[in-house]
C-alpha cells in the first residue's frame, strides 16, 4: 500500500499548483497522475490568467469580481468570486517569483491585454502559451521540492471509511495492477470532461475522471449543464485559437464581410463574453451567413510583426490544420465544446462536504464561474484554487490522527476490473463512446430546449444499458491502453446524465445554457444551484436544488455587452 498525508490526484496546473503549496508548507504529499504532469491539458491553454494588476488601466480586484459575477449571469458565488479576485495579484506575482515569464510592456512591467467581458485590460500571458509557461515554472517547482510523482497511475475510485476520504485505488498502468494509495487528504485536480462531446478544444484525456470518481462516492456533482463553447474553434478539428487574438483586436467576419458581432453586442462587439459571442455565431450560421457551417477570424489587419509577437502558436495550428496563414487569410472556425463550468461540488476551499476531500480547477464548481466562464479565469482558478485547497488540506491533516485503510473499496474495485477484462460479447467501448458524443452534440449543444433534451436522455440511458457490459479487445494487463479507454467512457457515460437532466431541468436561459422554450433569465426561481446526486450505474440522477447562489454586492442586473 502507497501511504502519504496528502494525495493530488491530477499532475496539470490545480495539481502541481497544490502538491507545491502543500510541499511549502511542509506535508507528506504526492501527485498521482494519468500521465507526465507536463503533458497534461493546463499546457494547452493559450490566452492568459487574469488578475487587477491595474498595469494596463486603472483596476481593482472588486472591478475584477465585478466582471465575473456579470460574466457568470449572476449564478457564480460572489464570496468564492471575490477570494479569487483579491488573490489574483498575489498568485501572479507568486508565479512571477518562481520564473514564470510574463510579457512584458515597454517599461517592463508584465503586460496585460484586454479579455472578453472584461472592463480593463487584464489578462496577463506569455504571448499564447501561457499554460505551457505556467506548467513548465509548476513543473520546476516540484523537482525542487522533490515531490513524489505516481506517473501513469489511473485513478478509478475514491475510499471513504465512517464518512471521511482516505486516498484513492489507482490503476499502476506499467504492472497492470491496482495500488492502494492511503491519504488522510486528498484533492482532485483532473480537469474538465470536453470529451463528452464529438468536437472540443479539450485534450484526450479531458474524460471527468476526477467529478465521476468523487460523484459515484456521493460528492454532489453541481451545474453541470453549464457547458462552455468558445466562440473560436478550428473548425477543421476543433483545436482551440485563443480569445487573444480577439484581444490584440482580430475581427469575427461573416460570408459577407460583415464584422456581425455589434448587432448583438453593441458595446463590447468581438469582445463580448463567450456565451453571447459563441450564440451570435452560431445564429448567422443557422440563418444562412455562415460558409459551409463556420464564420471567420480574421487577424490580416494586426499585421506580420504582432501576429508573430503575441501569437505565434494560434497562427501554426491554424496553418497547420487548414493550409491557410492567418498573416493573409481568414481563418474558418465556429464555437466548439472548452470548459464545464460545473463539477465537483466545493466551497471556496475546496473542501467537499466530505471531509478530506477537496477539489480544484476544471474538475470542481466552486462556483466562481456561475453560467458563464470569463477567459482567462481558467488558469486563475487552478492557481487560486490549488493553493486554497492545499492551503486548507495542510491544515486539515494537522487535524487528524491516522486514517482506516480502505480494504473494501480496493477488493471491489479489483473484482471490478477483472470482471471488465473477463468479459466477452458486449459492444467495445468506443461504440458506447460515439453514441454519448453524439447525444450530447445533438441534444445539449449551443440552444437547447425540452423536446431534445428528453431525447437526448432518452438515448443516454439507451447507452448506459450497452455501457454495463462493454468489452476490450485487449485482455493483458500491462499498458492496456483499451482498458483505460474504457474506464474513461464509463466516466464520460455517468458525467453526461448530470449535463443533460441539468440542462432539462432548468427552465430558464442563463449564461450558456440557452433555452429557446424559456428564452428568459428568470431570478424568482433559479438563482440557485443544480446538485446532482448519483442513485447507481443504471439510475438516473436526483437532483436538488437546495444550494442557493450567495449574493454579496452585486444585485442581478440586466445583463449586456
Ligand atoms: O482563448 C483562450 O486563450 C482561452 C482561455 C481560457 O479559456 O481561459
Amino acid at each position: 500500500m502507497i501511504k502519504h498525508d496528502i494525495v493530488v490526484v491530477g499532475g496539470g496546473l490545480a495539481g502541481m499548483r497544490a502538491a507545491v503549496e502543500a510541499a511549502e508548507r511542509g506535508a507528506d504529499v504526492a501527485i498521482v497522475s494519468k500521465m507526465h504532469p507536463v503533458r497534461s491539458h493546463s499546457g494547452a491553454a493559450q490566452g492568459g490568467i487574469n488578475a487587477a494588476l491595474g498595469n494596463v488601466g486603472e483596476d481593482s480586484p472588486e472591478n475584477h469580481a465585478f466582471d465575473c459575477v456579470k460574466g457568470s449571469d449572476y449564478l457564480g458565488d460572489q464570496d468564492a468570486i471575490e477570494a479569487m479576485a483579491e488573490d489574483a495579484p498575489r498568485q501572479i506575482i507568486w508565479l512571477e517569483h518562481r520564473g514564470c515569464i510574463f510579457s512584458r510592456l515597454p517599461d517592463g512591467r508584465i503586460a496585460q491585454r484586454p479579455f472578453g467581458g472584461a472592463g480593463v485590460p487584464r489578462t496577463c500571458y506569455s504571448a499564447d502559451v501561457t499554460g505551457l509557461v505556467i506548467l513548465h515554472s509548476l513543473w520546476e517547482q516540484l523537482e525542487r521540492f522533490q515531490v513524489k510523482v505516481y506517473e501513469e497511475f489511473f485513478a478509478t475510485a475514491l475510499c471513504v471509511e465512517d464518512g471521511i476520504g482516505t486516498g484513492i485505488t489507482a490503476y499502476n498502468m506499467r504492472t497492470g495492477e491496482l495500488e492502494l494509495v492511503q491519504s488522510k487528504a486528498t484533492i482532485f485536480a483532473t480537469g474538465g470532461a470536453g470529451r463528452v462531446y464529438a468536437k472540443t478544444t479539450n485534450g484526450y484525456a479531458s474524460t471527468g475522471d476526477g467529478m465521476a470518481i468523487c460523484y459515484r462516492a456521493g460528492v454532489p456533482l453541481m451545474d453541470m449543464e453549464f457547458v462552455q463553447f468558445h466562440p473560436t474553434s478550428l473548425k477543421e478539428n476543433g483545436v482551440l485559437l485563443s480569445e487573444a487574438a480577439r484581444g490584440e483586436g482580430a475581427y469575427l467576419l461573416n460570408k459577407d464581410g460583415e464584422r456581425f458581432m455589434f448587432k448583438y453586442a453593441p458595446n463590447k462587439g468581438e469582445l463580448a463574453s463567450r456565451d453571447v459571442v459563441s450564440r451570435a455565431e452560431w445564429t448567422e450560421i443557422m440563418e444562412g451567413r455562415g460558409v459551409d457551417g463556420c464564420v471567420f477570424l480574421d487577424l490580416r489587419h494586426l499585421g506580420r510583426e504582432k501576429i508573430l509577437e503575441r501569437l505565434p502558436q494560434i497562427r501554426e495550428l491554424a496553418l497547420d490544420a487548414t493550409g491557410k496563414d492567418a498573416i493573409d487569410t481568414p481563418i474558418p472556425i465556429l464555437p466548439g465544446m472548452h470548459y464545464t463550468m460545473g463539477g465537483i461540488a466545493t466551497d471556496k476551499n475546496g473542501a467537499t462536504q466530505v471531509p478530506g476531500v477537496y477539489a480544484a480547477g476544471e474538475c470542481a464548481c466552486v462556483s466562481v464561474h456561475g453560467a458563464n466562464r470569463l477567459g482567462g479565469n481558467s488558469l486563475l482558478e487552478t492557481i487560486v484554487f490549488g493553493h486554497r485547497s492545499a492551503t486548507h488540506a495542510a491544515n486539515y491533516v494537522k487535524s487528524i490522527g491516522e486514517v482506516r485503510a480502505s480494504e473494501r473499496t480496493f477488493k471491489s474495485e479489483r473484482d471490478r476490473l477483472d470482471g471488465i477484462l473477463a468479459r466477452t460479447g458486449g459492444e467495445r467501448h468506443p461504440v458506447a463512446r460515439k453514441a454519448i458524443n453524439k447525444a450530447m452534440s445533438d441534444y445539449a449543444f449551443i440552444f437547447r430546449n425540452e423536446s431534445e433534451l428528453k431525447q437526448g436522455i432518452n438515448e443516454l440511458q439507451q447507452v448506459r444499458e450497452m455501457a454495463q457490459t462493454m468489452t476490450t479487445s485487449d485482455k493483458s494487463k500491462t499498458f492496456n491502453t483499451d482498458l483505460i479507454g474504457l474506464l474513461e467512457t464509463e466516466f464520460l457515460m455517468d458525467i453526461s446524465m448530470p449535463m443533460m437532466a441539468g440542462a432539462l431541468n432548468r427552465t430558464e436561459s442563463r449564461g450558456a445554457q440557452s433555452r429557446t422554450d424559456f428564452p428568459e433569465r428568470d431570478d424568482v426561481n433559479w438563482m440557485k444551484h443544480t446538485l446532482m446526486h448519483y442513485k447507481g450505474a443504471t439510475a438516473d440522477p436526483e437532483a436538488d436544488y437546495s444550494r442557493k447562489v450567495t449574493v454579496t454586492k452585486f444585485q442581478p442586473e440586466v445583463r449586456t455587452y
